[in-house]
C-alpha cells in the first residue's frame, strides 16, 4: 500500500508521522525506568480519554483480548448475564462468555438499530422475575459491524435503576476516544478500547478500565484466567511494568498519540469526528448510496451503506484499492449486501472528500448507478452545519 492510500476502514486507522517515528525507537528496558515512566504516563492519558479515575490497564492483545479479559475477570461460570446485542460484535462477546460456562440471555436488536434503554429495562426485570437475575449486562457502545451508537448512558442509567447490582461492562473499542464517552459519570463498571481505533495507533494493546465494584466481584469470580488476570496487571502497574513482556513499541506510539490528543483536545476531537461523519452520511446519500444504520444512531466513527442491488461488492471494492481507496465490506450477514467507511483517529475532511470523489468515480467505472457530481458539495455542507471545525474546514474551502 501506498503511502497515498486513502484507509478509509474502521481500524487500523492511518498513522500521524509522529505516531510512526516514535513506534520506531530505540528499545528499552520494559523493567527499567524508562519504560515505568511510559507507562505512567500512557495510564493518565488513557483514563483523562475514558474520563475515569478508575484503573486502566494495558494488555498486549488485539481488541478481542480486552473483551475476553472482561469476560474471564469478573465472571464464574453459571452466573446469568444479560447481553445486549447490536451485532457482530456484541454476538462475540456473548460467545465468548457462553465458552466460559457463563448463561447469556441476548437482547438481540435488528442490526442497524439500537438497543432500546426500555427493552432493555424489561428484560432485566424479566430475568429478575424469572429468579436469575443478571449478575453483569454487556453492552457495545459502538457498532462497528452496523455503523451505529447506542445510547449508552441512556442505558447505564436504566441498568442502575433496574438491576443496581449487575456489573455493567461495556465494549468500548470502536468509540471511546473519538465520541463523547464517560465512564465515571455514567457508572461504566468495565471498559475495554484497543489501539488501533481511535488512538491512532498500530493494532497490538487493549485497554481496560476496572471499577471498585468490579475490582470487589473479581475476588468471587471463578473463570479460570492466566494471561488476562487483571489483578496481575494491576499489581503490575503499581510497579510501573506490566505482568509479561509488553508491546513496548506500541507503547512508545501511544505515548506519541495521546500527546497529539491532548494538544487537539477531546471538545475538538468529538467535533472533528461528528463533522467528518455528517460528511460522509451526506456524500453517500447525495450519490444515491442507502445509508444503512438508523439515522438517529448512525455512527460518528464509521458509516455503513447498503450496497445497490445487482452490484458486486467485491468488484466495486477491487476497483477503489486500484485507485488508492480502501473501504471495508460488510461482516457475517451483512457480508457482501453492505459497505463501511471508517472515519475515526487521524482523519479530517479531506480525506472525506477524497473518499467520496474516488468512490464516485470507481462506481461510474463499474456502471453502478449513482447520481454524479453533487456528493462534494452535500458533505461540505453537512460538515459545515455539523458545528464549527475552525482549519480544518477552512483548508477544505468549507466555510467560504
Ligand atoms: C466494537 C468492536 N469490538 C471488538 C473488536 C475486536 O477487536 P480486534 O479485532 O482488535 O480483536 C472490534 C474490532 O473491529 C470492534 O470494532
Amino acid at each position: 500500500m501506498s503511502d497515498t492510500t486513502n484507509l478509509r476502514i474502521p481500524g487500523p486507522t492511518p498513522l500521524p508521522a509522529s505516531v510512526r517515528e516514535a513506534g520506531s525507537r530505540p528499545m528499552v528496558n520494559h523493567r527499567g525506568p524508562e519504560f515505568k515512566a511510559l507507562l505512567g504516563r500512557v495510564t493518565a492519558g488513557l483514563q483523562r480519554g475514558f474520563r475515569t479515575s478508575n484503573d486502566v490497564l494495558l494488555l498486549t492483545a488485539s481488541g478481542t483480548g480486552g473483551l475476553e479479559a472482561m469476560v474471564v475477570n469478573f465472571l464464574s461460570p453459571g452466573d446469568q448475564v444479560l447481553s445486549v446485542s447490536t451485532g457482530v460484535f456484541g454476538d462475540r462477546l456473548a460467545s465468548i462468555a457462553r465458552s466460559y460456562g457463563v448463561t447469556v440471555a441476548k437482547y438481540a436488536v435488528e442490526w442497524g438499530q439500537a438497543a432500546d434503554p426500555a427493552v432493555v429495562g424489561d428484560r432485566l426485570r424479566t430475568l429478575a422475575e424469572a429468579g436469575t437475575p443478571a449478575t453483569a449486562v454487556f453492552v457495545t457502545h459502538n457498532e462497528t459491524s452496523t455503523g451505529v451508537t447506542n445510547p449508552l448512558q441512556a442505558i447505564a442509567a436504566t441498568i442502575h435503576a433496574t438491576a443496581p447490582t449487575a456489573l455493567i461492562i461495556v465494549d468500548g473499542i470502536s468509540g471511546v476516544g473519538a465520541v463523547p464517552f464517560a465512564t465515571d459519570a455514567w457508572g461504566l463498571d468495565v471498559v475495554a478500547t484497543g489501539s488501533q481505533k481511535s488512538w491512532m495507533v498500530p493494532p497490538g494493546l487493549a485497554m481496560v478500565s476496572v471499577s471498585d465494584r468490579a475490582w470487589a466481584a473479581h475476588q468471587t469470580a471463578s473463570i479460570p484466567r492466566y494471561y488476562f488476570d487483571l489483578k496481575r496487571a494491576r499489581d503490575a502497574a503499581a510497579n510501573g511494568e506490566t505482568p509479561w513482556t509488553p508491546a513496548v513499541s506500541i507503547c512508545f506510539a501511544l505515548d506519541a498519540a495521546l500527546a497529539l490528543i491532548d494538544a487537539e483536545g477531546y471538545d475538538a476531537i468529538f467535533a472533528r469526528h461528528a463533522a467528518v461523519a455528517a460528511a460522509t452520511r451526506a456524500g453517500l446519500a447525495a450519490m444515491g448510496f442507502r445509508l444503512f444504520a438508523d439515522p438517529a444512531h448512525a455512527s460518528d466513527t464509521v458509516t455503513s451503506a447498503c450496497v445497490p442491488a445487482g452490484v458486486e461488492w467485491s468488484k466495486l471494492s477491487t476497483e477503489l484499492r486500484g485507485r488508492g481507496l480502501v473501504l471495508a465490506g460488510g461482516q457475517g450477514a451483512l457480508t457482501g449486501r453492505i459497505f463501511r467507511v471508517g472515519h475515526l483517529g487521524d482523519v479530517h475532511l479531506d480525506d472525506i472528500l477524497r473518499a467520496l470523489e474516488t468512490l464516485e468515480a470507481g462506481a461510474v467505472a463499474q456502471r453502478v448507478p449513482i447520481v454524479q457530481g453533487v456528493a462534494i458539495e452535500a458533505a461540505r455542507q453537512a460538515a459545515a452545519a455539523a458545528g464549527p471545525l475552525g482549519p480544518v474546514l477552512a483548508a477544505a474551502g468549507a466555510t467560504a
